[in-house]
Formats: C-alpha cells, sequence, structure tokens
C-alpha cells in the first residue's frame, strides 16, 4: 500500500510544500521564495519571514495538493521540518502541519532539515552507491558527513566559523551583489579568472574542518586595498578558494572511508564550479558521484517528505506535544 506523505518545509526564507509517495516519488513539490520580500533588507529577516510564512502557507500547500491532485482524505502522514531554523519560522510550518495531522487523523513526522539535504540526493537517485561521503553545504551549515544508510550518519566534519554559503553572501554584499549572495557570485565568477587572486585556502590539508571567516577577511582586505580590480576576479578568484577546499576535503574524507561515492547537498550545492569539480574530483579517483538537480540542493518540501517517510516506518509518528528546536542537530551513529 502506498504511504501519501504531505511535507511542508518553512525552516528559512523558502515556505514549500510537497505530496511524496512512499519516500521515492515526488507529485509535487511547490517552493514560494521570500528572496524579493528580504533583498531590500540585504538579508533575512526572522520577524519578516515568519509573517510572511503565515501569508503564504496555507495557498502553498492547497497548490501542492492541487498540482498532486489529491485531498485531505488521501494523506497518510504530514511531515514538517522541525528544525534547525529561524524559530519564528519553524512554529508557522510545525502548527499548521500538526493542525493538517489531527484534522485528517494521521500522523505527525517532525523532520530534521539537515536530514532533509540528506535525503534529497536519494529521491533522484535511489540506487546511490554506499557508503557515501556528502558533502552539506548550505547558508547555515557545513558539513562532512559519512552515510552508511539511511538514519546512519557519522558527521567526519564541519565549519568552525562561517557557513559556506554565508561566506559567498558575506563577500557577495561586501561586493554591492546584493542577496541572496551565491547565485550572484556564481554568476559573476563565469566571466573572471579563479587565478586572479590567490586568495588562502582556510585549513588546507588539516583535519576534515573547515573554515571560511579568514577568506571573507582575506577579500574585504584585498578590494580596499586594489580598488581597481575587477569584480569578476575577485568573484571568481573567491569562489575557487571555496571549492578547492569543499572539494580537497570531500576527497580525502571519501579515500579515508573508502566511500564508494560523493554527494553534495544544500543551497551551496547549487553552485556551477562546485558541481564541476566535485564531478571531476570523484571520477578521477574512481568513485561515483551525485550532485542533485539545483531545485533539490536549495531549500524544497520532497526532501522533507521522503524524510518524513523514513522516519515514520523507522521510529513511527513525533507526538503533537514535540517543540521546533532553532538547534536541532543530526542524530549520528
Ligand atoms: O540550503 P539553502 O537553500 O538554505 C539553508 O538551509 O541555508 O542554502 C542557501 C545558501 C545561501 O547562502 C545561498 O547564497 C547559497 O545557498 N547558494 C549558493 C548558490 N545558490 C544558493 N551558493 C553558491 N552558488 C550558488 N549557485
Ligand atoms: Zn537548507
Amino acid at each position: 500500500m502506498t504511504t501519501t506523505v504531505l511535507a511542508i518545509e518553512t525552516s528559512c526564507d523558502e515556505t514549500a510544500a510537497a505530496v511524496v509517495d512512499d519516500g521515492r516519488t515526488v507529485r509535487s513539490s511547490v517552493v514560494s521564495s521570500q528572496v524579493e520580500v528580504h533583498a531590500e533588507f540585504g538579508g533575512v529577516v526572522p520577524e519578516v519571514a515568519g509573517r510572511a510564512h503565515v501569508d503564504l502557507l496555507t495557498p502553498v500547500v492547497s497548490e501542492a495538493l492541487r498540482q498532486a491532485g489529491v485531498t485531505g482524505g488521501d494523506i497518510d502522514a504530514v511531515g514538517a521540518t522541525i528544525g534547525p531554523g529561524l524559530i519564528g519560522s519553524l512554529l508557522v510550518g510545525v502548527s499548521a502541519a500538526k493542525a493538517y495531522a489531527l484534522a485528517w487523523g494521521v500522523p505527525f513526522v517532525g523532520v530534521n532539515h539537515m536530514e532533509g539535504h540528506l535525503h534529497a540526493a536519494f529521491l533522484e537517485d535511489p540506487e546511490m552507491a554506499l557508503p557515501a561521503v556528502v558533502l552539506l553545504v548550505s547558508g547555515g551549515h557545513t558539513m562532512l558527513i559519512h552515510m552508511m544508510g539511511n538514519g546512519r550518519y557519522r558527521l567526519m566534519g564541519q565549519t568552525i566559523d562561517d557557513a559556506a554559503g554565508e561566506a559567498f553572501d558575506k563577500v557577495a554584499r561586501f561586493l554591492g551583489l546584493g542577496y541572496p549572495g551565491g547565485p550572484a557570485i556564481d554568476r559573476l565568477a563565469g566571466s573572471g579568472d579563479p587565478a586572479a587572486v590567490a586568495f588562502p585556502r582556510g585549513l588546507w590539508g588539516e583535519g576534515h574542518n573547515f573554515s571560511f571567516s579568514g577568506l571573507k577577511t582575506s577579500v574585504i582586505n584585498y578590494v580596499r586595498k586594489h580598488p581597481g580590480v575587477a569584480v569578476a576576479d575577485v568573484a571568481a578568484s573567491f569562489q575557487a578558494a571555496v571549492v578547492d577546499v569543499l572539494v580537497d576535503k570531500a576527497r580525502r574524507a571519501a579515500a579515508e572511508v573508502g566511500a564508494r561515492s560523493i554527494c553534495i547537498g544544500g543551497g551551496v550545492a547549487a553552485n556551477s564550479a562546485l558541481r564541476e569539480a566535485v564531478v571531476n574530483a570523484a571520477h578521477a579517483d574512481g568513485r561515483a558521484a551525485f550532485v542533485p538537480s539545483r531545485a533539490m540542493c536549495t531549500d524544497n518540501a520532497a526532501m522533507v517528505g521522503a524524510t518524513a517517510w523514513y522516519r515514520l516506518r523507522t521510529d513511527g509518528p513525533t507526538p503533537l506535544d514535540a517543540a521546533a528546536d532553532p538547534n536541532l542537530s543530526l542524530v549520528f551513529m
């Protein structure tokens, strides 16, 4: 029998809903971005994000149900991101999901946002070769994860300061490229020289952790000293420094654990240079590379729906009094 999950994602600035069958078949995935709402402030304003989720969530859920051709009576479980994220944003999705679950008499499943990003790859390639090393790079996290199976993860390394996406956003803001910074730098870097400026590679060759705050400072100092420098060259050189470190660390981690594949996820995995470099590095070492579509890398509810299905099978429903947790960490084993 098919289990049809309605999933909701409101951890940051995307209001998303999806209908997913058996953790695999995406029947609909609707993402309403609040980018324009936050762009004038140069970043996500938590209070504004929470209010926008309140306005957008009901129409987004209706649209996801409509596109999937289902009604409430067809839904077997309701999943929602329960953390980590902005508390005022999480609460909107979690409260709505609990209300739907209660009204329809079906289980509620709280989902860890980062586990959602991990499952995004499986949604597009259920046959992904395990064990895998997954590089999760988003606006709030930079993690290297040894993935043995669904629900079986070990953290190998993480950032000790800024997340990779945060570095993209801060450098872009400094360069006057607007918000969100990642896509802007990605576009501009296409016409720049990645070898123009030798920016530092943080913690190069030193273990599995990452550091990006020194790189950000170095970009700022360089541009102040060389005001005439081509912005495209700075963007390309900065991007090359981030990508070099991410790929080198993922490659070493994969060798260390004998991974069969290297996979990327999270918003920064939408980056063109990173996507290309990961595939080249994995193939050079005789490993498979898995690079999900850009829409599956950035925040969406389909990944939450897939994770909810796995969690429901292994742990059962989440109690309705479970609270949203802005600092929720992944359970590793
Ligand atoms: O996973 P995500 O959508 O939201 C979080 O959970 O944080 O990631 C958002 C981050 C932002 O920092 C954004 O600038 C970055 O992903 N990003 C990119 C690209 N597209 C999004 N960074 C580099 N290149 C891109 N093409
Ligand atoms: Zn995310």
